[in-house]
């Protein structure tokens, strides 16, 4: 009989200073960058984001998810065989995150680390999760998606530092004899690489190279509407289902415009797809999960319904989850 991963609970977590795209004009203003909420609003649909106080990581934030989605599946994290973590943001350049919000969540000795592919990073935990738990080797899984990209945004840049904001979700994932995970697809395209990075390191004590977030905003985009498409497709078909089976349509929140022509493209009306960019702006690997808490906490999602899942980010990397909620 197939083990399926199926997932028990959500939780997501958003720090409390929250700026609306009105507050953080003004702030860009007193260094001499200009923008309007009408033009973020117009171009991505993003009102507003949060960001991390100055002594919160992404470990933190992703602890405050893992709790609320410990609580959501009825379970103590001492009952976890695996925790994943999804981030570009570490606290540190090592431990993981994933260990460190092991020991803030009091557990120790399941296996923990985290994956690093940026605004892609939950659907790879998720399918990484989903493998080792149809192996039969983890019973119960924690992943998350965390970020603290207000870290690595450059203030200067209006075409960047609008975009972004900080946050965590996360699921409990359990194995079951019913469906949960139907499929799932993966890919990745290292010669992108100059489209959208981080270019700086940690060098003999310094940073070499300028540590800041760098996009070509229209590449991403162009790049981004396609292989959505695509790799949804490819979840269905290894599923045997088409695109009217799917319920609810969760991609990661990025750009408003990009979601909604993502829907067109699969034949969806735009009320089927999940959009909570408008209140935290691009969360990178934690934006997919904290849009599914959300639909799952207001009652849009209900057990039995197929839910796709999708994201796309630097690398390139890019696919999706189709899941039986
Ligand atoms: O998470 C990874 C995935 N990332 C994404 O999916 C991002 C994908 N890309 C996008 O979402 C869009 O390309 C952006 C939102 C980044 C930009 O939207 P756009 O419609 O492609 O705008 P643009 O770059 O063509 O810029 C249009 C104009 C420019 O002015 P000119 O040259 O036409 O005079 C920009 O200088 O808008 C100007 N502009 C701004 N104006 C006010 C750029 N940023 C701003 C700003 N405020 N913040």
């Amino acid at each position: 009989m197939r083990i399926y991963s199926r997932i028990l609970g959500t939780g997501s977590y958003l720090p409390e200073n929250r700026l609306t795209n009105a507050d953080l004009a003004a702030e860009l203003a007193l260094q001499g960058v200009e923008t309007s909420d009408e033009w973020i609003v117009d171009r991505t649909g993003i009102r507003a984001r949060h960001f991390a106080a100055d002594d919160q990581g992404s470990s933190d934030l992703a602890t405050e998810a893992a709790r609320h989605a410990l609580a959501a599946a009825g379970i103590s994290a001492d009952d976890l065989d695996l925790i994943i973590v999804a981030t570009s943001t570490p606290d540190m350049v090592f431990p993981s995150v994933a260990t460190m919000v092991q020991n803030k969540l009091g557990t120790a000795g399941c296996p923990a680390f985290d994956v690093q592919a940026v605004c892609s990073g939950f659907i790879y935990a998720l399918t990484i999760a989903d493998a080792m738990i149809q192996s039969g080797s983890v019973k119960r899984a924690l992943v998350i998606g965390s970020e603290v990209f207000s870290r690595i945004l450059d203030f200067q840049d209006r075409t960047t530092c609008v975009l972004f904001g900080d946050g965590a979700g996360a699921v409990i994932l359990e194995a079951s004899d019913q469906p949960g995970i139907l499929a799932t697809d993966l890919h990745a395209d290292g010669k992108y690489k100059d489209i959208l990075c981080v270019p700086g390191h940690v060098n003999r004590g310094g940073i070499l190279g300028d540590p800041v977030l760098k996009m070509d905003g229209q590449a991403v985009f162009k790049l981004a509407v396609g292989v959505l498409e695509d790799t949804a497709r490819a979840s269905l078909a290894k599923a045997n289902l088409t695109d009217a089976d799917i319920d609810w349509l969760i991609p990661h929140q990025a750009n408003i415009r990009i979601m909604q022509s993502t829907a067109r493209k699969l034949k969806m009306s735009a009320d089927k797809v999940v959009v909570t960019v408008d209140q935290h702006g691009n969360t990178s690997a934690a934006s997919i999960p904290l849009a599914l808490d959300t639909a799952v906490r207001d009652g849009r999602i209900h057990r039995g319904q197929t839910l796709m899942l999708e994201g796309v980010g630097g690398g390139f990397t890019w696919g999706s989850v189709l899941l039986r909620y």
